[in-house]
């Protein structure tokens, strides 16, 4: 067997209602409350979770507003904003772009340098980061448990992304019934982004024997309950156990990185204004076929999970696809407005980002993104 590490040291707290227990799971920790700090979204305000914290740990400033896909700019604002109530715990609650951005700013308050300065480089951050309290209102980041944010830099249009494991959360309280409120789409968006971790964390070289269990639960989960989440938003069950997937995918990334569909939709992303999820949805499959016969056992691996019993990988693609698009997905990127004129960006993007391609598969050249991208452009 392939030795492995595995580190997570976020204390993970699951299940109905456990967010009314907040005040509890962080006295249990011992966090320090003198100064708290909570960034948040609108959605956080206007389902009065912000109301409910206030009431239970009173010496809060809130910083709402945090954007979708939040720029390396706008992480600079809060962090002024943020620094100046010299916050002792952070706690982030809304979708990952919340806790992406709280991650980033946790980090550059207690560590020399500009933001910029933090992107990119492993390990980033030389000193431990102001604790954080992550509390995720959509199933999809797994960001509650990783040691990754990502922000987005619109000077260079690309992602950037911060990565040290002083910035997993201390603590992340995962109670479903805050994603009842969750729009439809959103729902469809998150689940995919889920749901790509884990089986893009699956197909990873790094993938380790226990990511692979994470992957295959949260695959399963997703397959059966995404669907139901997305039918009746009020279906609690189905809400829960998107989230349990979405948290062992956040886990199954940690450990086994996430890929090439990622690559791809940041940049879509990015310069096409395209919400995460939604631009992984149109990346998942094309990557996998890509891959092939180098990741030909995983995809049938995933096949079985998704109910198919096949040998036929192409079996398994067009189950998957089949499932994005009863989710929502679009049929192409000319959807988006993407032209064949636009091939030239994802090729020098992408390939700028090669470095980074190591645990995949099958590693592209210039010309595989072009074919995955002019496929994509038009495909029926
Ligand atoms: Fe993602």
């Amino acid at each position: 067997m392939k030795t492995f590490k595995h580190h997570i040291p976020t204390k993970v707290v699951f299940g109905r209602k456990t967010f009314l227990k907040i005040r509890e799971e962080i006295q249990s920790l011992k966090l320090n409350t003198q100064s708290i700090a909570i960034v948040c979204g609108k959605s956080a305000i206007r389902n009065e979770y912000i109301d409910y914290i206030k009431k239970q740990l009173p010496i809060v400033e809130v910083f709402d507003g945090v954007p979708q896909d939040p720029s390396v700019e706008t992480a600079k604002e809060f962090k002024k904003k943020i620094a100046s109530v010299n916050p002792t715990l952070i706690i982030a609650i809304g979708g990952g772009s919340v806790l992406d951005l709280s991650k980033v700013v946790a980090g550059a308050l207690t560590n020399e340098g500009e933001i910029e300065e933090f992107i990119g480089i492993p390990e980033c951050f030389n000193n431990p980061t102001i604790p954080i309290v992550a509390v995720p209102t959509t199933s999809g980041s797994g960001s509650e448990v990783t040691p990754y944010a990502v922000l987005t830099n619109k000077v260079e249009w690309k992602k950037a992304p911060v990565i040290s494991s002083y910035i997993f959360p201390v603590l992340s309280i995962n109670d479903p019934e805050l994603t009842i409120s969750m729009p439809q789409h959103i729902t469809a968006n998150t689940g995919i982004d889920a749901l790509t971790h884990c089986i893009e964390a699956f197909v990873s070289k790094r993938a380790t024997s226990i990511s692979k269990l994470y992957s295959m639960e949260g695959i399963k989960l997703i397959r059966k309950y995404l669907p139901k989440a997305y039918g009746n938003p009020k279906d609690i069950e189905a809400r829960e156990k998107v989230m349990l997937g979405s948290l062992l995918g956040g886990m199954a990334i940690t450990d086994a990185g996430a890929g090439l569909v990622h690559t791809l939709a940041h940049i879509l992303g990015v310069i096409y204004d395209v919400p995460h999820g939604l631009a992984i949805a149109m990346f998942l499959v094309p990557v996998l076929k890509f891959y092939g016969l180098a990741a030909e056992k995983e995809i049938v691996e995933i096949g079985e999970v998704f109910g198919i019993k096949t040998e036929n990988t192409e079996t398994v693609l067009s189950e998957i696809e089949t499932f994005l698009k009863f989710l929502g997905k679009p049929d192409n990127l000319s959807f988006f407005g993407v032209s064949e004129q636009d091939i030239g960006n994802f090729v020098s993007i992408a390939m700028a980002k090669r470095f980074l391609m190591g645990n995949l598969p099958k590693i592209p050249t210039e010309k595989d993104i072009r074919v995955i991208v002019k496929n994509l452009i038009n495909s029926p």
